[in-house]
């Protein structure tokens, strides 16, 4: 997959929101919230562009969840753009060829 702007500018709110301290990306960052580096894979989206946007959407737009007893994901409030960046950085990020790396899809 090439390296377009939308995945730069996805990798860029990825920092801005520091998504780093609480979730890892191919077995690297916080162990609070979820492996991102496969959840593309997970989703069944990593081929589909527009399905990735769709379910990203709908997953950030319902955060925080407010379900008892689960971990809480903040809402960022982010727009359509940076959500498509977002995308695409972990459609971009679950296409590198990581080796096999992390060893379990937990990260
Ligand atoms: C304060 C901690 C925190 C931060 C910061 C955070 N998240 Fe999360 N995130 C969570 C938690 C906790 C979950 C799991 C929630 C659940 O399962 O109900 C989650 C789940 C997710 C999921 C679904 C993972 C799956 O396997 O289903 C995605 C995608 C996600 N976050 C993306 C992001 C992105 C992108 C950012 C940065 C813009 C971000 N998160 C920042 C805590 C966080």
């Amino acid at each position: 997959m090439p390296l377009t702007k939308e995945v730069v500018l996805g990798k860029h709110v990825w920092e801005r929101h520091s998504c780093i301290n609480c979730h890892t990306l191919h077995g690297e960052g916080a162990y609070f919230a979820p492996e991102l580096g496969n959840v593309m894979t997970r989703w069944g989206v990593t081929d589909d562009p527009e399905a990735a946007y769709e379910v990203l959407t709908g997953w950030m737009e319902a955060q925080p969840s407010g379900i008892e007893g689960r971990r809480q994901m903040p809402q960022f409030n982010l727009t359509p753009e940076e959500i498509r960046g977002l995308a695409e950085f972990l459609r971009w990020a679950d296409q590198t060829d990581t080796q096999g790396w992390p060893p379990t899809n937990a990260g």
